[in-house]
């Protein structure tokens, strides 16, 4: 079946929640995947196909993807409390949107930037609170769906690069670059011809 895709824009950066918001009428009343596409995944199976699985193996509910980042870099991030770990898998107790000190974080497991989430956050993301920088965080809006829903992590496998840094962006080109059947070996020589390693 061919597929359709919908376009809609945010009109002002209030923040990701606001601009998920936006996308409200396109989405209707049925669960949906949310992918942030600075974070570049690659992994095979691809990570919304791990989540996809763990969501039904999970009996529906929410599911985010976490990974393990270094303490010092987890300022950047959405962090995870978890409890009751079952392979890769485990439930969420608590989430903090770019916790500034250290004890504030839960855990060193951040969101990887790819959600499966129930219609209801939409009513949430509607009140428009502001959290963290001053911006409509869609983290807070799935924290006040904790109460009432289920929210399970996965811990994804492959790699992440988070394009929002420059050293970020130059290495999932890098990377994504190497790993392409039709590209991978001459890059490889051209590197090694122009000494750049
Ligand atoms: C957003 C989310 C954050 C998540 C991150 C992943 O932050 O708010 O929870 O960890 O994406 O990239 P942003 O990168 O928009 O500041």
């Amino acid at each position: 079946k061919a597929g359709q895709a919908s376009f809609t824009r945010q009109q002002e950066p209030l923040g990701l929640g606001h601009a998920v918001w936006c996308a409200r009428q396109i989405v209707g009343d049925e669960p949906f995947a949310l992918l942030l596409p600075d974070m570049v995944m690659h992994a095979s199976p691809g990570c919304l196909r791990q989540m996809i699985d763990v969501y039904e193996s999970h009996g529906g509910g929410n599911v985010v993807a976490v990974e393990e980042v270094p303490w010092e870099h987890v300022s950047r991030y959405g962090v995870v409390g978890a409890k009751d770990w079952k392979d890769n898998a485990f439930t969420i107790t608590g989430m903090v949107e770019k916790p500034k000190r250290r004890e504030d974080a839960p855990s060193n497991l951040i969101i990887s930037g790819r959600y499966i989430l129930q219609p209801e956050i939409f009513g949430l993301l509607s009140r428009h609170e502001k959290g963290a920088g001053g911006e409509i965080q869609i983290t807070d809006a799935m924290l006040k769906m904790l109460a009432s829903q289920k929210f399970t992590a996965l811990r994804h496998s492959g790699r992440t690069f988070d394009c929002g840094s420059p050293v970020g962006f130059m290495l999932a080109n890098l990377a994504l670059g190497l790993a392409k059947p039709d590209l991978g070996q001459d890059l490889r020589s051209e590197i090694k011809r122009l000494g750049l390693l």
